[in-house]
């Protein structure tokens, strides 16, 4: 096992457009959690350029980690280890924060901790859980956390919509991999829909601030039951066919599209578009005034529709594999209808769930350090080979 210090783990997470460092103590105590957001980047785009990602990674990285740093009071030589975001994500993102990872913890002479980001996400809330039971001065392990207990997790952001089991074990955590989209994340078609309708990138908050003013119920969209690809079957990865749940997010992006067609809103989406365009930095609410009944409407339908798909099929797994827990994680599980419901069907079933703090939702690197924790007091670190995986999968 590693010499445990004093448990300080410097975090770098650069898997899409945020270029984030943060300083925790023993998987549990954020000392600081810097974050520089790239969205005005990439805002005009209305989506990520891989490209301009990462430089922009280049240009913020060293600045972004000293502050972490700063902010945390440590010094080089306090670190313990330094973890890095292995995959998934862009693989030009990975390569930039791996590079330097590698470099420094080279440098330093301390360990190299590689972590999935997806599993990042899942450690959001647990490193929550944390912090709450220390603020309630319970000693020991919640006992959520105790071998033995299942966790159901749904990990739900521009690039993933998974649902995972996830079991503490004596080396750290085992994941299961029981549930994925097919085709488009979830909030992807919050960012396409979101742009669709001339609205701001990235779509998830203009779509969840504006959804209240609108009618959920006024668009009946329909989730036909997803059935994986025939072709999919058997690949490495393929789930086993009698524990299959698959989201599909590809079809209501196309459906919200056509409704605008039939109901010739083009010309209204582009005077939206334009006049958000000439406000410097526009906000959510610099937008309600631009949308009519009928926009607002298909906002709140299109978001009501998303929760309850997500929210459905999470809680028939959560079900069948009879879990002790739910947690929800991801950007989008910074979305207020979804929490709101998630909690309400969550309380119905008495079943306990817990969400990341708006902060912890996103991409962060806090995340990156608690998820390092486990496997640093393992002695598990990095091979020196270790290389950027975009496609890198969680669990089996
Ligand atoms: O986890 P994240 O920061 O990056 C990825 O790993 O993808 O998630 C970003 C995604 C974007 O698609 C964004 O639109 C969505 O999370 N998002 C939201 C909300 N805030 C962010 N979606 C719905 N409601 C929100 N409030
Ligand atoms: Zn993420």
């Amino acid at each position: 096992m590693a010499p445990l210090g004093s448990g300080l783990i410097l975090g770098i997470e650069t898997s899409c457009d945020e270029t984030a460092a943060a300083v925790v103590r023993r998987g549990t105590e954020i000392l600081s959690n810097t974050v520089a957001s790239q969205i005005p980047v990439h805002a005009p785009y209305g989506g990520v350029v891989p490209e301009l990602a990462s430089r922009e990674h280049l240009r913020n990285l060293l600045p972004v980690v000293r502050t972490a740093l700063a902010e945390a009071g440590a010094a080089w030589n306090d670190l313990d280890a330094i973890a890095v975001t292995e995959g998934p994500g862009l693989a030009g993102a990975l390569l930039v924060g791996i590079s330097f990872a590698k470099a420094l913890a080279f440098a330093l002479d301390k360990p190299l901790i590689a972590v999935n980001h997806l599993e990042g996400h899942i450690h959001a809330v647990f490193l929550e859980e944390a912090r709450r039971a220390s603020a309630q001065s319970h000693d020991g392990m919640p006992e959520e956390r105790l071998p033995g207990r299942q966790v159901l997790a749904l990990v739900v952001s521009g690039g993933h919509t998974h649902l995972y089991l996830a079991q503490p074990t004596v080396s750290g955590w085992s994941y299961r991999n029981v549930g994925r989209t097919v085709d488009d994340a979830a909030g992807e078609a919050f960012d396409k829909v979101a742009k669709v309708l001339g609205l701001g990138y990235p779509g998830g908050p203009w779509i969840d601030a504006l959804a209240p003013h609108g009618n959920p119920e006024a668009v009946p969209f329909s989730f036909s039951q997803v059935k994986a690809k025939a072709h999919r079957r058997g690949e490495p990865g393929a789930l086993d066919p009698a524990e299959e749940i698959y989201f599909s997010f590809s079809g209501i992006k196309t459906a919200v599209l056509r409704y605008t067609k039939v109901y010739e809103m083009e010309a209204g989406i582009e005077r939206r578009r334009a006049a958000l365009a000439e406000i410097g930095n526009p906000r959510p609410e610099d937008a309600l005034a631009l949308c009519d009944k009928r926009t607002l409407d298909l906002i709140a339908s299109f978001q009501r529709s998303v929760v309850d798909d997500l929210r459905r099929k999470t809680f028939r797994a959560a079900e069948r594999f009879a879990v002790d827990r739910v947690l929800v994680s991801g950007g989008v599980a910074a979305n207020r209808e979804l929490r709101v419901r998630f909690t309400a069907e969550a309380a119905e079933r008495g079943l306990p769930i817990g969400f990341p703090s708006l902060a912890l939702a996103t991409d962060n690197a806090a995340m990156i350090a608690a998820a390092a924790w486990p496997k640093f007091v393992a002695g598990t670190v990095a091979d020196e080979a270790l290389t950027a995986e975009p496609g890198l999968a969680l669990g089996r």
